[in-house]
């Protein structure tokens, strides 16, 4: 199990954790800049409009056959809270550049985990915004991650109004100075996953 907090770039079509300085505009002339690793590798930036920025606080699962090899990823629960409005110079409320970056890793380890561990049925406890020391406003709860009965990682936001079924195009290893995580784990790799078909809401 790997406790994680971690940004998704969701545009339409596609869902990134990292870019490599790919730059996005949106109406209002923000531009988006997508992390980059700075190191050899690198994701495409997504070339459809951003439609939300989220970060997602839970779990993601992995199992091996033997020690020694690598898991392979079996699933993953998150609550995924939309961070948009809190991108540096997006508005009012917006988070200097600091506060952001350090955003995923401040979630990660000051907030609970929001997962009922003990209830695999319903593991998600009810809708609630989540307060972060340091933050104005809670970051507004937008939905779930989880992988469906068929195994594809779902993110079902607004109650399945916007709905992306991911499949995964890319990865690459996080930067090495990425949060740990709680029990050093280590970062788990940065993804860039396309829609796999039944998406729903220009996702
Ligand atoms: C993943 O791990 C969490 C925490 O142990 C557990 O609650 C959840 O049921 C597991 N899910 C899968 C798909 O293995
Ligand atoms: C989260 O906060 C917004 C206001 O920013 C409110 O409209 C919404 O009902 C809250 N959601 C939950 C689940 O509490």
């Amino acid at each position: 199990m790997q406790l994680q907090s971690a940004f998704l770039f969701l545009s339409a079509l596609a869902v990134t954790t990292a870019s490599p300085l790919g730059r996005r505009c949106d109406s209002t002339g923000v531009t988006y800049v997508l992390p980059s690793t700075g190191g050899p590798t690198s994701l495409p930036a997504p070339d459809l409009p951003l439609q939300h920025i989220l970060v997602g606080h839970g779990v993601q699962n992995y199992t091996c056959a033997t020690t020694g090899v690598a898991g392979t990823s079996v699933g993953a629960l998150a609550v995924l809270y939309d961070v948009t409005s809190l991108y540096p110079g997006s508005g009012p409320g917006s988070l200097s550049s600091a506060k952001w970056s350090a955003l995923t890793s401040k979630v990660l380890h000051t907030t609970s985990l929001p997962i009922q561990t003990a209830s695999p049925a319903s593991p998600f406890p009810p809708p609630a915004n989540l307060s972060v020391t340091g933050i104005s406003k809670p970051l507004p709860f937008i939905g779930h991650h989880f992988f469906d009965l068929n195994g594809v990682p779902t993110f079902s936001l607004n109650d399945d109004a916007e709905l992306f079924k991911g499949m995964k195009v890319l990865n690459i290893p996080a930067p090495a100075d990425a949060d740990q995580g709680l029990s050093g784990e280590g970062a788990v790799d940065w993804l860039y996953l396309s829609d796999k078909g039944g998406s729903v809401g220009h996702l």
